[in-house]
C-alpha cells in the first residue's frame, strides 16, 4: 500500500484514539495531516505531540492559548475555533477518520467530503440527520464512505452491492447494552455510571448511553438504509450478547455471509483506513473455542422502545430522523448529567417526535433548522421534568457529560 495520508476529525474520542493506536501499529504507512477536538486540549497536545500531524485544532476557542504554548517549538500549527476546523477538514488527503460525536460531525464530515477522499465514517449522527444530503455530497465530489461502525463495516465486507436484488435481508446485531436482562422497573433506576458501563466495548459516553437504550442500534438502522440504499423493511436486529459476529446479510439462495471479530473498534478501523487494501491490527485473533457459544435473539421492543421510533422516523423520512437524532443527544446529555431518569430519554424522544412537523430537507439549512428546532423542544421537555422532581437536581456528573 503507498503512504496514506491522514486527518482525524475528533482525535481525542475513543475512535479517534483507536484510530491512531492503528496508525502507531504500521510505521510508516501513513502521514498526519491533522488532528481535530472540542474540548480537551490537554489530550489534543499530548496525541500531536506523540503522532506529528502538521496541524493541531481545537474547537473551542478560548483553549487556542494552551494549545499554542504546549505546542511551542514543536513545528506543529495550532489553530482554533469552527472555521479552522472546516479548514483542517477541507486540506486534501488520502483518508479523513469522521469521529465527531453527534450533530456536530455533520459540517466537518461535508466539509472532508468536498475534496474526495475517503471518508472513514464513525459519526453515524450526520447519516442519521442528513443521510441523502451526505450521500449526495459524496456522490457528486467522488468521495467514498467506508463505514467505521462495526456492523456497517460487517455488511460492507460481506454486501453484494452490484446485486441488491439477490439480498432478502440485512441484520445488524447489537450485544443488548448493560441493561438486556433488567427488568423495566430497575432501568428505571439506573445511573449513567451503569449505563456508560458496556459489557463488551469501550467507547465515548454517548454511545455508550445509546447502547443502553437501543437507539444506538436504531440510529444504525437509518445509517444504514443510507450507506447501502436499502427499503427500511429488508433491516432487521438481532440481540447477540457476545459481540463476535457484527452483521449478516441474507442471499435469496439461502445463503448468510456474516463478519466475526473480537469486539475491538481497531478492526473496522483498520479495514477503513487500508480500503480496499488490508492491513495488521492490535487486536487479540478471534478464538471461536474460546469463546464457546454464540446465542442471538430478538429484541424486546416493550423494554427498548427506542427501536421502533427509529423505525419509525427511519420510515417515515423527511426532518423525522434529524428530529429523532437532536432530541436524542440532548436527552442523553440531560440523562448524563442527572437532570432526567434513564427510561426518560426516549420518552423526550417519543414527545418530540409526536409534536414535530415533518417536511422535506432539501438541503443543510433545512437539516439544520430541524435539528434545531428538535433541540429547543427537548430541552424544554428535559428541564421542565427536572423541575417536576422534587427531590431536585441530581448532582452534575460533568465527568461524563464534558463531551
Ligand atoms: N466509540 C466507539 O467504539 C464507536 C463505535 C462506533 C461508532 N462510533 C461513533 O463514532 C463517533 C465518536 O464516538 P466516540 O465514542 O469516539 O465519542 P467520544 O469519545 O465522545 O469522542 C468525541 C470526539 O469528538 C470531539 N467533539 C465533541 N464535540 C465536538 C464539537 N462540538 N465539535 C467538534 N468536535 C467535537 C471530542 O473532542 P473533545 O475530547 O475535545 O471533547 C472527541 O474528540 C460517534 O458518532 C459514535 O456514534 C463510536
Amino acid at each position: 500500500m503507498t503512504q496514506r495520508r491522514v486527518t482525524i476529525l475528533g482525535a481525542t474520542g475513543s475512535i479517534g484514539r483507536n484510530a491512531l493506536k492503528v496508525m502507531a501499529h504500521a510505521p510508516g504507512r501513513f502521514t498526519l495531516e491533522a488532528l481535530t477536538a472540542q474540548e480537551n486540549v490537554e489530550a489534543l497536545a499530548a496525541a500531536a505531540l506523540a503522532a506529528r500531524p502538521k496541524l493541531a485544532v481545537i474547537g473551542n476557542p478560548a483553549h487556542f492559548a494552551a494549545l499554542k504554548q504546549a505546542l511551542s517549538g514543536s513545528g506543529i500549527a495550532p489553530a482554533a475555533g469552527e472555521d479552522a476546523l472546516l479548514e483542517a477538514a477541507r486540506r486534501p488527503v488520502d483518508v479523513t477518520v469522521a469521529a465527531i460525536v453527534g450533530i456536530a460531525g455533520l459540517k466537518p464530515t461535508l466539509a472532508a467530503i468536498e475534496h474526495g477522499g475517503i471518508i472513514a465514517l464513525a459519526n453515524k449522527e450526520c447519516l442519521v440527520a442528513a443521510g441523502e444530503l451526505v450521500m449526495r455530497a459524496a456522490a457528486q465530489h467522488g468521495a467514498r464512505l467506508i463505514p467505521v461502525d462495526s456492523e456497517h463495516s460487517a455488511i460492507f465486507q460481506v454486501l453484494d452491492a452490484a446485486h441488491p436484488g439477490w439480498v432478502k435481508t440485512v441484520t445488524l446485531t447489537a450485544s443488548g447494552g448493560p441493561f438486556r436482562e433488567w427488568p423495566l422497573e430497575r432501568m428505571r433506576q439506573a445511573t449513567p455510571e451503569q449505563a456508560v458501563c458496556h459489557p463488551n466495548w469501550a467507547m465515548g459516553p454517548k454511545i455508550s448511553v445509546d447502547s443502553a437504550t437501543l437507539m444506538n442500534k436504531g440510529l444504525e438502522l437509518i445509517e444504514a438504509q443510507h450507506l447501502f440504499a436499502l427499503a427500511p423493511e429488508t433491516l432487521a436486529v438481532l440481540i447477540h450478547p457476545e459481540s463476535i459476529v457484527h452483521s449478516l446479510v441474507a442471499y435469496c439462495d439461502g445463503s448468510v455471509l456474516a463478519q466475526a471479530s473480537v469486539p475491538d473498534m481497531c478492526t473496522p478501523l483498520a479495514y477503513a483506513l487500508a480500503w480496499p487494501e488490508r492491513m495488521d491490527a492490535p487486536v487479540k485473533p478471534l478464538d471461536l473455542a474460546a469463546v464457546g457459544g454464540l446465542t442471538f435473539s430478538h429484541p424486546d421492543e416493550a423494554r427498548f422502545p427506542a427501536l421502533k421510533l427509529a423505525r419509525q422516523a427511519m420510515a417515515a423520512g423527511g426532518a423525522l430522523p434529524a428530529v429523532l437524532n437532536a432530541a436524542n443527544e440532548v436527552a442523553v446529555r440531560a440523562f448524563l448529567q442527572g437532570y432526567i431518569g434513564f427510561l426518560d430519554i426516549v420518552k423526550t424522544v417519543e414527545k418530540t417526535l409526536d409534536q414535530a412537523d415533518n417536511k422535506p430537507l432539501h438541503g443543510l439549512e433545512d437539516v439544520l433548522a430541524a435539528d434545531g428546532a428538535a433541540r429547543a423542544f427537548a430541552l424544554k421537555k428535559t428541564s421542565a421534568e427536572a423541575r417536576e422532581d422534587v427531590s431536585g437536581l441530581k448532582p452534575l456528573l460533568r465527568k461524563f457529560a464534558s463531551h
